[in-house]
């Protein structure tokens, strides 16, 4: 087992290069196999979610070839084996998108049911029901969702709720089919946009990607191209709170500023002082955050993802802030661990309520989920004495090289391995 040791108090300062973003990576690797001749993807984040799609493109039989550590050049053209394990696609959410891109060429598809973080229930209902609007057919069995369809036909979709996963499963299907979808009520993350410029990129005509209307022209055939996945908006709002947190002063570069404007505006309000460059913010920090409020809200609102980040810096501040998650039914596992720290946090249902202390203390503590694991970095990194954190591979799945990006602005943070008999003996 491995885990972070931190031994927090340290101001975070210097400059951090962000990775691609990981939610257009998972959505756009899946999307390649529509491809009819090589892709190469530039700025593809080096974790482990994608380490477990490149393996399910390999075993389906795609060609991948390393160009250097944020490269790859994919060749689909020989994918012999349609088929996503159990043993892979259990450990990530988004090995559902390739319901969608086999859908669209193969007009079948059989995708384990998915993992992913625990954020409560998580329903697919708005995939199939795009699915099945487009002539397609599912069923489950030995717990694989099945899809196929004669000939998938554009029609319009307007989805009951706002959902990225559906957004995308449903662009990938209707890329190739006949004549003309509109998906209404779409969601419009940036890594939505991403992937609809990939899919342009390779030949098809996707249009309104960023707005709640896209629109979709079937095409008969996709070519290669070469594309650049964005940076990461979580990563980026991430070291935010992590300079806002430990009262640093941080340039954080490869950004795209207007993916970041309510993060910058909440994080401005609360006390921290955030200059906007093109492409990179720089944040700095006294630590005297102040009490706010926050309602997560799909995108131009303020991130999920990035809402157990935010409780943590939170805890530092003095007087009582409120957290509302409209997204998840049930994102506050985490607030346990940050308990063990000394914050004081109560739960009812979507709402926290954050007694702020002004400072944690460092403890033992676990990740439950990948965002939960970012915020007890952060809190571990703002608290006296030392943080130990298990369960790390949830943190893993989403942040590229954290300890040494961490490290390399003064954090004294580690990545330790406890043998499996030490872990027994101790038990
Ligand atoms: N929902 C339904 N029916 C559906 C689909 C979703 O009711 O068919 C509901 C969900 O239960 C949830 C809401 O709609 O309450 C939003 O879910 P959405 O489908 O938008 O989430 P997702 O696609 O499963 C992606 C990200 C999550 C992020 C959410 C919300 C990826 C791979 N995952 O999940 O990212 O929290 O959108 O922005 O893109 C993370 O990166 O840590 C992460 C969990």
């Amino acid at each position: 087992m491995d885990k972070y040791v931190i031994n927090g108090g340290r101001r975070l300062s210097g400059e951090v290069t962000i990775s691609g973003a990981k939610n257009a990576a998972v959505a756009i690797l899946p999307a390649a196999i529509l491809a009819e001749a090589p892709c190469v993807i530039e700025n593809l984040p080096n974790i482990s979610d994608v380490s477990v799609l490149l393996e399910v493109l390999s075993i389906m039989g795609a060609k991948i070839r390393t160009i250097n550590k944020s490269s790859i050049e994919i060749d689909p053209t020989r994918i012999t084996n349609p088929y996503v394990p159990y043993e892979l696609a259990k450990k990530m959410r988004a090995s559902y998108y390739f319901l969608g891109a086999l859908l669209a060429k193969h007009k079948q598809a059989a995708v384990p049911m998915p993992g992913g973080c625990d954020l409560g229930v998580r329903p697919i209902d708005q995939h199939l029901k795009g699915f099945r609007s487009l002539g397609a057919e599912d069923s489950i069995d030995d717990g694989f969702i099945h899809v196929k369809a004669n000939e998938l036909m554009g029609t319009q979709i307007y989805f009951d709720t706002v959902s990225v996963g559906a957004t995308i499963n449903v662009m990938l299907a209707a890329v190739k089919a006949k004549g003309l979808t509109i998906i209404e009520n779409a969601a419009k993350e940036p890594h939505v946009v991403d992937l609809a410029n990939f899919l342009n990129s390779i030949g098809a005509d996707v249009f309104g990607a960023g707005t709640d209307v896209i629109k979709i022209h079937g095409v008969d055939s996709l070519g290669g191209a070469t594309y650049s996945i964005i940076p990461d908006q979580i990563e980026s709002g991430t070291y935010m709170v992590a300079t806002a947190a430990t009262g640093g002063d941080v340039v954080i570069k490869n950004v795209i500023p207007k993916h970041l404007e309510v993060l910058t505006f909440k994080l401005e309000k609360i006390g921290a002082d955030i200059e906007v460059f093109d492409e990179s913010l720089r944040v700095r920090s006294q630590g005297n955050i102040t009490k706010t409020s926050i309602k997560t809200m799909p995108h131009p609102g303020f991130p999920t993802d990035m809402q157990p980040q935010m409780t943590a810096l939170l805890t530092l501040a003095e007087g009582t802030s409120m957290i509302t998650d409209n997204v998840w039914d049930n994102r506050f596992k985490y607030v346990d661990e940050l308990r063990r720290m000394g914050a004081d946090i109560s739960v009812d249902g979507k709402v926290a309520v954050v007694e702020g202390k002004g400072s944690l203390k460092g403890a033992p503590v676990k990740a439950t989920d990948l965002r939960a694991g970012a915020a007890l970095v952060i809190a571990g990194l703002a608290a006296q004495g030392v943080t130990e954190i298990e369960d790390i591979y949830h943190i893993e799945r989403g942040y590229e090289d954290i300890v040494v990006k961490l490290r390399s602005l003064g954090a004294d943070i580690k990545k330790i391995h406890v043998p499996e008999e030490a872990i027994k003996k101790a038990l």
